[in-house]
């Protein structure tokens, strides 16, 4: 596949790409392995929703990412494993190598009995075997469903109950850091209240001794080691589903993003060597968790598919100290690095020893990714991990949009710092006011909305499609709903402000207000919640709950310590509220709903501009939640 080289072919691309199409992803998708090729490029509406792309092409998304690579660099290394523990080697794995890693995971989980279109949950480190159990589960045509190792066992039980999964991947347990996580025994509670499940099949990664149920728990190596290295790729229609990622939203509980194999691949694959402007010979790292959809396409997916170098890190930024990164960069000579912002204030607080002892002259591209990037760790960023010669991309998409949607094209696209820039080709996003209007013209600002399918783009929520309607194109008719606010500047550069729904966006994570709400309801003793983000140096926004308790409890630690370990156990600890204050009442409308926008600015601070409270049931509630502010936990 060709990239794009210039500014000016970016803007020819882009207009090809708005009068045709059809023709334009068609080009596109030949450049790809196609079992039969597709009767029909694109099929849609928006009301239904109803997307199909490359219509009666079949496939498999795995032939493109390791089998067409194997005649021509098959000992070129796929991918770089780095441990948590700098001290511990790191690992390289060929294309051939992947290949028949692969294949033998492939050829285990059949064994197990896991056929085409079976749900099969990995919830796992991030490990080398992440990466096969991923890609075996495509080999054979399974939906694999990854739930980050962050999350708690009742987290994990429903997302396995809602998926209906046969099989658990997992493992004994891993550090992150200095903490260990006993994975195993997390995922032995989900699995008393997951019927569905058969089997788990557990890797020995920590060493750690861990009890085996038997008849259910397998070993991972006893299982896999044997297989055969050959196993045929199923063969999978373009729009069947490939993956379920999880994903928060204003309302309920989490819902599985669907993405199809066909539109997928191709557009994982675009978006990767575009907007990276991937060559030939770099090393490419992007310091996600796969358990995000940011490790599923910029990480496994898209890095392999166009037969990249793609490092694999398992550790954190601090850890053994806020100089790992850029060890790493050093060590490993990357090219291009791809972080979150969240992760670029938090080392831009720490010594700038901790990068000026390491040679990053090996950088080219830097990236950004997962929530809005501040003026200040943008020229950090750029300054002194890019030493102003890199290019900078601040890349704007969602787990919905399955690949990025707005960036600028590396070294192509003349940056703007907390811009996201341009569209890619074939994504055409629209501002629109409250009441749907598009808003036309530069200078403005709105909602973002698209109004033209691409060929990544959520296709359903699994079991659910009423819901993916209602979430995702009901808001505004015959248009996909981000859920971000954005403006578009006098150049048509376009800037994302943030969710304007109920969702916060903690370093880079997407938590729903109404998801943490109801784990601090179901907390002994509480009442009512009221949970609203705040603005935070380092996590971009933190979670601020406002909590009703029985009989006359105040504002104390304990109470509070207590409260965030219930959510650690109904969540997981990335969803811990920063900052919990106890309240006698909510401000209600009189119809009862709760004026979140009057405990977002008490919450940011911010107590002139309450704004109108005249509407409210009873008004004196604000007055006691703006005066015992300073009492909280
Ligand atoms: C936010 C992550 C500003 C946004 C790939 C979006 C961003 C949500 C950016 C999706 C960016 C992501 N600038 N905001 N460059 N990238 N976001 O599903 O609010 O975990 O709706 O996907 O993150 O988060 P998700």
């Amino acid at each position: 596949m060709k990239k794009i080289d210039s500014f000016e072919e970016y803007q020819e691309q882009y207009e090809k790409s708005i009068e045709n199409p059809e023709q334009f992803w068609s080009d596109i998708a030949d450049t790809f392995n196609w079992k039969k090729k597709w009767e029909k490029i694109l099929d849609w509406n928006f009301s239904e929703p109803n997307v199909n792309w490359f219509k009666g092409g079949k496939l498999n998304i795995t032939e493109n990412c390791l089998d067409r690579h194997l005649k021509t660099q098959p000992n070129k290394t796929a991918i770089i494993w780095e441990p948590n523990n700098p001290n511990d080697a790191h690992k390289t794995v060929t294309y051939k190598e992947l290949h028949e890693e692969v294949n033998k995971t492939a050829n285990a989980l059949k064994n197990l009995g896991v056929n085409k279109g079976d749900r099969v949950c990995l919830y796992m480190p991030m490990s080398l075997e992440l990466s096969y159990t991923v890609l075996a589960c495509a080999r054979i045509g399974a939906i694999h469903s990854v739930v980050f190792a962050g999350f708690s066992a009742k987290s994990l039980a429903d997302r396995i109950n809602d998926a209906s999964c046969e099989l658990l991947i997992t493992a004994d347990g891993f550090y992150r850091g200095k903490k260990y996580i006993d994975l195993k025994q997390i995922a032995d509670e989900a699995l008393e209240i997951t019927p569905s499940i058969k089997h788990s099949l557990i890797l020995k990664h920590s060493n750690m001794d861990v009890t085996m149920k038997q008849g259910r728990d397998l070993w991972f190596h006893e299982q896999v080691n044997y297989q055969s290295t050959e196993c045929e790729a199923t063969t999978m229609d373009a729009e069947d589903p490939l993956f379920i990622l999880y994903t928060s939203g204003s309302t309920g509980t989490p819902k599985g993003v669907v993405h199809s194999t066909g539109g997928y691949m191709v557009y994982a694959e675009y978006s990767f060597r575009n907007v990276f402007q991937y060559e030939e010979n770099d090393i490419y790292w992007c310091t996600a968790d796969i358990g995000w959809i940011t490790g599923h396409t910029y990480i496994v997916y898209g890095p392999l598919l166009a037969g990249a170098t793609t490092v694999l890190f398992e550790g954190t930024p601090t850890y053994p100290n806020p100089g790992r990164f850029w060890e790493i960069v050093e060590k490993l000579k990357v090219n291009t690095f791809y972080t979150a912002p969240t992760a670029i204030r938090a080392l831009q607080a720490c010594e700038i020893e901790n990068v000026t002892r390491y040679n990053l002259s090996s950088l080219k591209t830097l990236g950004s990714v997962g929530e809005p990037i501040n003026e200040e760790a943008w020229q950090w960023y750029y300054k002194h991990i890019g030493k102003e010669k890199c290019a900078l991309v601040d890349t704007w998409w969602q787990t919905e949009t399955g690949g990025i949607m707005i960036s600028p094209l590396a070294g192509i696209t003349k940056e703007k710092p907390t811009f996201a820039t341009y569209p890619l080709p074939g994504i055409q996003p629209v501002l629109v006011d409250e009441k749907g209007n598009i808003i036309e013209g530069n200078n403005v600002e709105g909602n973002l909305c698209i109004k033209f399918p691409w060929p990544s783009m959520i296709r359903t929520t699994w079991g659910d499609h009423e819901r993916c309607k209602n979430t995702y194109f009901s808001t505004y008719k015959n248009m996909y709903f981000t859920g971000d606010g954005c403006k578009r500047d006098e150049n048509g550069m376009y800037r994302i402000t943030g969710r304007v729904d109920d969702v916060i966006n903690v370093s880079g994570h997407r938590i729903g207000t109404a998801e943490v709400e109801n784990a601090i309801n179901s907390f002994e003793g509480v009442v009512e919640s009221a949970v609203v983000g705040y603005p935070h140096d380092i996590k971009g926004q933190g979670i601020y709950a406002y909590i009703i308790c029985e009989g006359n409890i105040e504002n104390n630690e304990t109470l509070s310590q207590l409260v965030r370990k219930h959510i650690t156990t109904e969540i997981g600890a990335l969803a811990k509220p920063d900052k919990i204050q106890v309240v006698s009442g909510l401000p209600k409308t009189r119809s009862g709903k709760i004026m979140r926008r009057i405990l977002r600015k008490v919450a940011e601070g911010n107590f002139d501009s309450l704004g109108d409270t005249s509407t409210l049931l009873d008004p004196s509630v604000v007055n006691e939640i703006v005066e015992k502010r300073d009492l909280v936990g």
